[in-house]
């Protein structure tokens, strides 16, 4: 069975981490660019560890030079997304990557990431939101830019504010004013925790951030009454089992968390991360549930309904997914 035409709701992703290791390629050579070093003999990223990954990445987002380059990938992400049957996508977008924290011309990013973002959803029926996303190791300074471009953008599209990067660098509460500039402008609020740091990560970010979604979280089961905490906030963990086994945060897919966690009565939902880092895509994660969990079509229509309520969008949109996951299944 293959859950490739499964319509699916995903909400942890990367717009440059999903970016296709022969589009940023091309790109680079458009630009006279070298990274060949973060490529390996297959054309694919190359890096060990997190730190490599984090560093690859990074090069990666070079040759991303303006609007028109975000533009391009933002058709090729929504296109390949929608392969996957992805009819509602959330991705990460960090105003360090889009005009290095400039109000006006992170402004000129997003107009280009909209006008692809609308031209996928009348062509391909998918349609996309944009969290702004803060890197943790480039510090609180830089996260405040990231959070002042959202609060310039939010509405319609720009609807959450998140943070990734290298998460054991700082504390949560290094970031609180970040956090606190994005909630008060009404936006969302979720945070990358657990995936390197433990369960004290996870409950400082709950506690200090006061987000409502956690990226990854896979370690919050070294806790019971964390665990307990956060099934009584209902803390919706955003959790991406390739990323996961890819970057060696579990030993394999047999030792991933995901069942216990959802066995625990936590709101598990299920994506990608970056999915050419990882070689993966929503087919592959659902497959390889099924393979290792016994998952199946009950399972993962439970996962895209807690992933369409935990959807950082308006009600209208929420309708919107509803309707399209219910006409499918
Ligand atoms: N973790 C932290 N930061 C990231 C990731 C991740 O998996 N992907 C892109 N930035
Ligand atoms: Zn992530």
């Amino acid at each position: 069975m293959t859950y490739k035409s499964m319509p699916k709701v995903e909400i942890h992703h990367h717009i440059e981490g999903a970016a296709p290791p022969k589009f940023i390629a091309g790109l680079a050579l458009e630009k006279g660019i070298d990274i060949s070093k973060i490529f390996d003999a297959d054309g694919g990223y190359a890096y060990d560890g997190f730190g490599e990954f984090l560093a690859t990445y990074e090069a990666a987002c070079t040759p991303l030079t303006g609007p028109q380059e975000f533009y391009r990938l933002t058709q090729a992400i929504l296109a390949e997304a929608a392969e996957h049957g992805v009819v509602y996508l959330e991705t990460f977008i960090s105003p360090d990557f889009c005009g290095g924290g400039d109000v006006a011309a992170w402004r000129d990013y997003l107009a280009a990431i909209e006008q692809a973002a609308a031209e996928a959803e009348h062509d391909a029926g998918i349609t996309l939101r944009g969290i702004v996303t803060a890197v943790r190791h480039f510090d609180p300074d830089q996260a405040n830019l990231a959070a002042k471009c959202a609060t310039e953008t939010a509405g319609d599209f720009i609807t959450g504010f998140g943070m990734g990067g290298a998460e054991t660098h700082l504390r949560p509460a290094d970031f609180a004013y970040a956090f606190d500039m994005a909630r008060e402008a009404g936006l969302q609020l979720t945070c990358h925790a657990g995936e390197w740091g433990g369960a004290a990560m996870v409950a400082e970010t709950i506690r200090d951030l006061g987000v409502t979604r956690i990226g990854h979280g896979i370690h919050v089961m070294q806790d019971p009454n964390l665990v307990a905490e956060a099934v009584e906030k209902g803390i919706v963990f955003e959790v991406c089992p390739g990323s996961n086994v890819s970057l060696g945060a579990v030993t394999g897919w047999n030792a991933h968390p995901i069942a216990k966690m959802r066995d625990a009565g936590l709101k598990v939902t299920v994506s990608t991360d970056d999915p050419p880092f990882f070689h993966t895509d929503m087919t592959r994660e659902f497959t390889l549930l099924n393979r290792t969990f016994d998952w199946d079509v009950v399972d993962f229509s439970a996962l895209n309904k807690t992933a369409m309520e935990a959807a950082f969008c308006d009600d209208a949109t929420r309708a919107k997914i509803a309707e399209k996951l219910g006409d499918a299944q």
